[in-house]
């Protein structure tokens, strides 16, 4: 039996897949590779560069290897670009994903495991952000996420499909051979290692004028090896008969923007210029989860809580990696 990780070439999806790997799994890898690198794949592992939406390729896998379950990373994530490209966020995350899960539904692939996101609660009511917060998306991003999650609940209804949606807060850090490695990229954390690698001059904070203690937006930051442990006991979890379940991943805490860049500052050692700019469309003040559940349900337990580590790991990754995978 094997798992099917679409988006494995990806960021997030690298790591999950070496993590698998490293348990004894057997994995499968889809990825378009319109974002993800083939040189983050092992070339041992079965990879089909193709994409979610087309039935045809996922028939393939399914008749090829014995699919037992499918983690689902493969999306498009800028909640910004999502502002101004609509059309392609609810194409790609919602219509195909649709797709996929019906095919896995028509080969009796049963077990589900997807990548939500912060961004379906929106502006947060109150802080931080349990499982039963309201949900209203400030983004099509978020809203595309959020679709998803209501037709998992609809397959479940109807199918049997068991699915686990883990809500990531703000994925960032890397193991020693998988990191962030973005075109374009617009995530806060490397955009500052650019501008300490020198290949940017400065980062631009996006608001300086919000509702925090320093006037600039706070996010709960969580290690891209702490997400990808949430996935394997989220896999362990449906195996066992658990009950479909969302589950918000954070750490609880959130840093300002510019704590992330004092802290990269110490970390990197270097100096960082920063300039203020308007606020990006679509971002909340705030996201700071409660995953209280994830460590209940899941048994989850963060290892990398910590801003410096965090950063101290994206850092070896990008000063090993200077030009990313290529
Ligand atoms: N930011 C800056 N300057 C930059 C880039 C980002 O100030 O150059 C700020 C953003 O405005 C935001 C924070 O840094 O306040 C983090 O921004 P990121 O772009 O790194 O991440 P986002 O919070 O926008 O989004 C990430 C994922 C989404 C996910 C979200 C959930 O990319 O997929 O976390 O919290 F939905």
């Amino acid at each position: 039996m094997a798992i099917l990780v679409t988006g494995g070439a990806g960021y997030i999806g690298s790591v999950a897949v070496e993590h698998l790997c490293k348990q004894g799994e057997r994995v499968v890898i889809l990825d378009s590779l319109v974002y993800g690198h083939r040189q983050a794949v092992d070339s041992s592992i079965p990879f089909y560069e193709g994409d979610i939406g087309d039935k045809t390729i996922i028939e393939k896998i399914v008749g090829e290897h014995e699919i037992e379950a499918c983690m689902h990373f493969s999306a498009f994530t800028s909640v910004g670009d999502s502002v101004k490209n609509p059309n392609i966020y609810y194409e790609n995350n919602v219509v195909k994903t649709l797709k996929l899960l019906d095919v896995l539904v028509g080969g009796n692939v049963k077990r589900f495991v997807f990548s939500s996101t912060a961004a379906v609660f929106g502006e947060p009511q109150r802080i931080p952000i349990d499982e039963t917060h309201p949900q209203n998306p400030n983004s099509p991003y978020g809203w595309s996420k959020l679709m998803v999650e209501q037709i998992l609940h609809s397959y479940d209804t109807a199918y049997n499909l068991k699915f686990v949606a883990l809500r990531y807060f703000n994925a960032c850090g890397a193991s020693d051979s998988h990191g962030e490695d973005h075109d374009p990229e617009t995530h806060l954390i490397p955009l500052i290692l650019f501008a300490a690698q020198g290949k940017r001059d400065s980062i631009a904070i996006f608001g300086d004028d919000y509702p925090t203690p320093d006037g600039t937006a706070i996010r709960d930051y969580i290690h891209i090896a702490d997400l990808s442990q949430a996935h394997l006991l989220a896999l362990k979890h449906l195996r066992n008969g658990g009950a479909s379940e969302f589950v918000n991943l954070g750490n609880g805490g959130g840093y300002s923007v510019r704590e992330v860049i004092a802290a990269a500052k110490k970390i990197t050692g270097k100096e960082i210029e920063t300039i203020i700019a308007p606020r990006r469309a679509g971002d909340p003040s705030r996201l700071v989860a409660d995953a209280k559940k994830a460590r209940e349900v899941l048994g989850w337990n963060p290892q990398f809580p910590e801003i410096e580590k965090i950063i101290e790991s994206a850092w070896k990754w990008h000063s090993l990696n200077p030009n990313g995978y290529e």
